[in-house]
This record gives C-alpha cells, sequence and structure tokens, in this order.
C-alpha cells in the first residue's frame, strides 16, 4: 500500500479536470501533526497561481471533484490552499488486513530494472578501514531494499586489484616466499603493504624487478599472475569475514575488480584518439572536458593514459561503466563512494555517454556518502593517528555490547551472551551510520549507539522483543488471528497510519539511497508503538473482537519492524 502514491494520483486527475497543466504536482505529503490530518497537499497555490486561479477556488473544486468517500472522513481546505486529508478507519482496517494476510506486508513488487549497485569496493593487499564502513553498509541496505522491490540487483565489488603498485607488491611477496619464511603472513596486510613499498623506496634491484613485474602481470606472464592471484585470494577471504561479521550479503561472487576492465582499455582509448576526442600530448593521451574546468577557467584534461603507457582509475571507470551497459545490461548503476571521488566519476561516465558508450536512458548516480569524525571533528582515528581498522571497529563494539547485555542480564549464559552481543553491537554500530542522512559527515559515539533510548538500534530491537514477549505470555498463535482490526483511539490510528507508511518509505530508499529514512520511520514506529501499548490495554480487554485487534497491530508492528531492519541488514533478537 502507498498511500501517498494512490492520494497523489487522485489529486493530480482532480487537478487536471479543474484545469491544471499537466505538469502540475499536487505535493502530497505526510502531515507532521496529526491536527492537519494524516496527508496534505501543498502544491495548490504554487498551481493555481500558474494558472491565474485564486488557491482557495481552485483548492475548492479539487475537493469537489475528488472522490475519497471511502479513504477519508474528512477532507479540509486551510488557507491559502492547503488541502489535509484524514483517512477513514474502515478504510485503514481493510489495508492494515491486506499487509498482515501478505508475507511482503502489502508491498507490491515493481517493475523489475536491471540494476548495478558499486560498493564496498576495498583495495588488495589493504585493510579495510572505517573509510570503508559507509559505502558496505549503506550499499548492502540499499541493495537489499531494491531487490525486496523485486529488482534484479547485481552487487559490484569494484575491488582496486589492479594497477603500477602491484608489481611492488608481487617482487615483495616473492621476496618473503623466497627467503623461506616458512608461514607468508598476510593477516596483517597493513604491515605487508608498507613492507613491500620500504623495499621499493629503499632497494634500486627490487624496485627495478617491482616496474617489471608490473609489465609481465599486464602481459599475462603466468608466474606474475600466480602471486598477484595469491594476493587477491588473501584480501577477498579475509574481507568475506568482515562481510560476514556485519551481515552484509556481499560473496566472492561479486567481485568484479578494476583487473575486470584491463583488457578494454587499450582499445578504449585508441577509439577515443579515432573519435577525436582524446588528443596526445607529450605522450600522454588527453580529453579535454568542456563541462569542466581548470582553475584557469579553460576546459580540464583528464588523462587517460600515461606517456609510460599506464592508464589510469578513470580510464577503468569508463571502460567500467560500457561494461555495466553493454554486457550487464543495466538500466541503472548506482555507486556507493565518499564524496572525494565525485569528479572522478562524473569525469569517466561523462568521456563515456560521450563516446556513446552509455546511452542517455540509463541512470548512473553517485550516492555519495561524507566521513566518519572523532569527537575533535576531525576524521576518526586512532589515538596514535592512524587509520581505524574495521576488524578493531567490529570487536569493540562487541566488546562494548557484551558489557550493556551483562549489565541487564548478569546470571546471562555465554551462548546466549555472544549471540546477544553480536546482535546488539553490529546492530548499533551499523544502524548508528545508516540513520545519519549519508550525504553528512558525523561524529561517532559509542555511547550513543548502545542506548536503549532515543533513535538507536537497541531501542527497536527491544520493542521488537517486548511485542514477541507479549505473545510468549499468552502462548497465543499469532497465525490464528482472525484479522479484523478496529481502530478505535487516536493512538491506534496513528499507529496504524504509519503502519501503512512502509511502503512509500522503502519506495525513497529504492530511488535515493538514504537509509536513514527507514530509521526514523522504524524509530516513530516503535515510539508510535510504546505509545499505543501505554493507551490502548490488550490483554485485558473484555471485547474479544478489540483485543484481537490490537494484538494483531501489535504483530503487525512486529513483522514491520523485523522487516524494516532486515532491510538494513539489522537482525531482531526474541529476548533482550
Ligand atoms: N577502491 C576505491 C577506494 O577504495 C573505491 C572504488 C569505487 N568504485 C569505482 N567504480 N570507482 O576508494
Amino acid at each position: 500500500m502507498n498511500i501517498q502514491n494512490l492520494l497523489s494520483n487522485k489529486i493530480y486527475q482532480a487537478l487536471l479536470t479543474a484545469g491544471a497543466n499537466p505538469d502540475c504536482e499536487p505535493q502530497v505529503c505526510q502531515t507532521s501533526n496529526p491536527q492537519f490530518g494524516d496527508y496534505q497537499a501543498n502544491g495548490i497555490m504554487e498551481i493555481a497561481k500558474n494558472i491565474g486561479l485564486q488557491p482557495r477556488f481552485l483548492a475548492e473544486r479539487v475537493v469537489n471533484l475528488l472522490q475519497l468517500n471511502d479513504i477519508a472522513y474528512k477532507v479540509d481546505i486551510v488557507d491559502p490552499g492547503f488541502i489535509n486529508i484524514f483517512l477513514q478507519s474502515s478504510w485503514l482496517e481493510k489495508h492494515l488486513f491486506a499487509a498482515l494476510s501478505c508475507p511482503r506486508l502489502g508491498i507490491k513488487a515493481v517493475l523489475p530494472k536491471t540494476i548495478v549497485v558499486d560498493y564496498s569496493s576495498p583495495n588488495v593487499a589493504k585493510e579495510m578501514h572505517v573509510g570503508h564502513l559507509r559505502s558496505t553498509i549503506i550499499g548492502d541496505a540499499s541493495v537489499r531494499t531494491l531487490s525486496f522491490l523485486g529488482h534484479t540487483v547485481i552487487r559490484a565489488n569494484h575491488i582496486g586489484d589492479w594497477g603500477t603498485q602491484f608489481g611492488m607488491l608481487i617482487a615483495y611477496l616473492e621476496k618473503v616466499q623466497y627467503t623461506n619464511e616458512t608461514t607468508i603472513n598476510l593477516s596483517k596486510l597493513e604491515n605487508f603493504y608498507r613492507a613491500a613499498k620500504q623495499h621499493y623506496d629503499e632497494d634500486l634491484e627490487f624496485a627495478k624487478r617491482a616496474r617489471s613485474y608490473t609489465v609481465q602481470l599486464q602481459k599475462g606472464n603466468e608466474y606474475c599472475r600466480q602471486l598477484w592471484r595469491k594476493l587477491v585470494d588473501i584480501t577477498i577471504s579475509q574481507n568475506q569475514k568482515i562481510y560476514e561479521r556485519l551481515n552484509v550479503t556481499l560473496t566472492r561472487e561479486d567481485i568484479m575488480g578494476e583487473s575486470l576492465y584491463s583488457t578494454m582499455l587499450s582499445d578504449i582509448v585508441e577509439d577515443l584518439k579515432e573519435k577525436g576526442m582524446a588528443v596526445v600530448n607529450k605522450g600522454a593521451s588527453i580529453i579535454f572536458l568542456n563541462e569542466f574546468k581548470n582553475k584557469e577557467g579553460n576546459p580540464m584534461g583528464v588523462i587517460i593514459q600515461k606517456k609510460d603507457g599506464a592508464y589510469l582509475y578513470t580510464t577503468t571507470d569508463i571502460a567500467c561503466a560500457k561494461y555495466r551497459y553493454e554486457t550487464l545490461q543495466a538500466n541503472r548503476v548506482i555507486y556507493y563512494v565518499d564524496s572525494r571521488q565525485h569528479q572522478h566519476l562524473v569525469q569517466a561516465w561523462t568521456i563515456a555517454r560521450k563516446a556513446g558508450y552509455i546511452p542517455e536512458s540509463v541512470s548512473f548516480e553517485h550516492h555519495m556518502f561524507g566521513m566518519i569524525l572523532g569527537k575533535d571533528k576531525k576524521p576518526f582515528k586512532t589515538r596514535a593517528g592512524n587509520t581505524i581498522k574495521l576488524v578493531d571497529l567490529l570487536d569493540e563494539a562487541l566488546e562494548r555490547a557484551r558489557r550493556v547485555v551483562l549489565a541487564k542480564h548478569p546470571a546471562i549464559d555465554t551462548k546466549e551472551l555472544e549471540t546477544l552481543a553480536k546482535i546488539i553491537g553490529i546492530g548499533a554500530l551499523k544502524y548508528a551510520d545508516l540513520s545519519k542522512n549519508r550525504n553528512t559527515d558525523y561524529v561517532f559515539n559509542w555511547d550513543n549507539m548502545l542506548t536503549f533510548e532515543g533513535n538507536t538500534a537497541p531501542y527497536i530491537q527491544y520493542a521488537y522483543a517486548r511485542i514477541i514477549s507479549i505473545f510468549k505470555r499468552i502462548k497465543e498463535d499469532n497465525q490464528n488471528l482472525n484479522k479484523q482490526f478496529f481502530l478505535k483511539t487516536t493512538s491506534e490510528h496513528q499507529l496504524a497510519v504509519h503502519l501503512l507508511k512502509l511502503e512509500e518509505t522503502i519506495t525513497i530508499i529504492a530511488s535515493r539511497g538514504t537509509p536513514h529514512v527507514l530509521c526514523s520511520y522504524l524509530y516513530d514506529l516503535a515510539v508510535l508503538f510504546s505509545t499505543f501499548y501505554e493507551k490502548c490495554p490488550i490483554l485485558k480487554t473484555a471485547d474479544a473482537a478489540l483485543r484481537e485487534s490490537r494484538l494483531q497491530l501489535a504483530i503487525l508492528t512486529a513483522r514491520t519492524i523485523k522487516q524494516g531492519l532486515d532491510l538494513l541488514g539489522i537482525q531482531t533478537v526474541e529476548r533482550m
């Protein structure tokens, strides 16, 4: 059920009949104050101005034409021309019934598109750090939501597994293998990378070998390939553990790293030269883009091949865009990449579009995100000033959650403690991030995320567990409920309307990739449930039908919370 859509369409039709232009927008939205009803249309003033009518006059005409008899019990006009809609209980009851009867909570599947989502995308021979958290979990929430709505989603983990640094890494791997270290410990990838770099900077012989290995690797030399594979494999298995701990849906199959496009690069550069887009300047191939200006105000030059023959990050992203359209047949491509890479991505797509590799009809979207900051409002770092490894962050979340759980249940057994700590700790960490508007930076705060008060995962998970406990207490199987709803009080009405807003909420995430909207929705749901539970006795209600209805509101709330958290990649527990 998408109430916003339904009302929007009806008001739009009425507006057309009332003489508005076809491009008019009724601007239907949820009200912020129940005094103004459940939904309101805010577009009348502007539309009236465009066709030279008094807003109040147009609003009256629209309301007269609107046929909301079975949907709304009241439609008010408020000066100068707002339309406020008060939804009818019987209509809500019918739709709650439909939601409760349906495993998808009454949410319709959409016309499926093929959507490629580029997310997580860490680099080989480097550990995942806090900077990869946002891409990984926001991207995964988006993927889960798009899939739930019925789209064909292709997860693309664009790992950095190609480039000139690989000669150096291979040479170093060869060295530590050759010097017969019994175990090649790559578990500390960061150290490995640093040591390789140090050798490269200090040992001329080594540097020379490293450079030749880069060339050999690109030519497909089997020996170099093997060592490279090893580095990639170790990194992937290490990251895979993190994905599993984070409850992120990425698997090995989703890896489409930079190397995948390496064989396309020379043809692309040639083609761009032939098309007259790329020019050769001092041996390098450059594309000047009018759309972007450099500091002097001249078209910005984007290098696609260096004079030593090396290709660049941009060249790969041009090829990658082409591949996603041509080979994967994407209708839409979304990138969850930090905001600093915005210009890079837009330049690659601009080139790909101009070259005719991707058509206008296929959208390429950068769903960028800001940084995670420390308490000092500077990029979140360790005390020693190093970047924070994702593993360490996960360990700490777990440890802190253990303490929270133990404080509540000192006698809990170890197994349950571990399960709870994992679900609460990881849930809290993810939720704290997902609940912030992705476009902005935010300050990381352990204490806030793990409280049971306010807009946190534990608060919502707790609301879920509490509802489950009601059912445990009465030992009633929620399958036996007869599915008739009766909305008698304001708090039942408000909870009902909110329950039916799930579809419009997740539709927003599908289009804009903003999971914080779902977080706010779930938080509000938990708050509304709590008011309802306070004001409307369930088990003590004598009227059997009303008792059933309230139980059903409770179970529908629980299912909605569970589904919503699942779309965010957050688990629930039945006891907290
Ligand atoms: N590997 C890059 C990084 O760690 C992110 C890649 C994003 N995706 C892309 N198609 N460029 O910053």
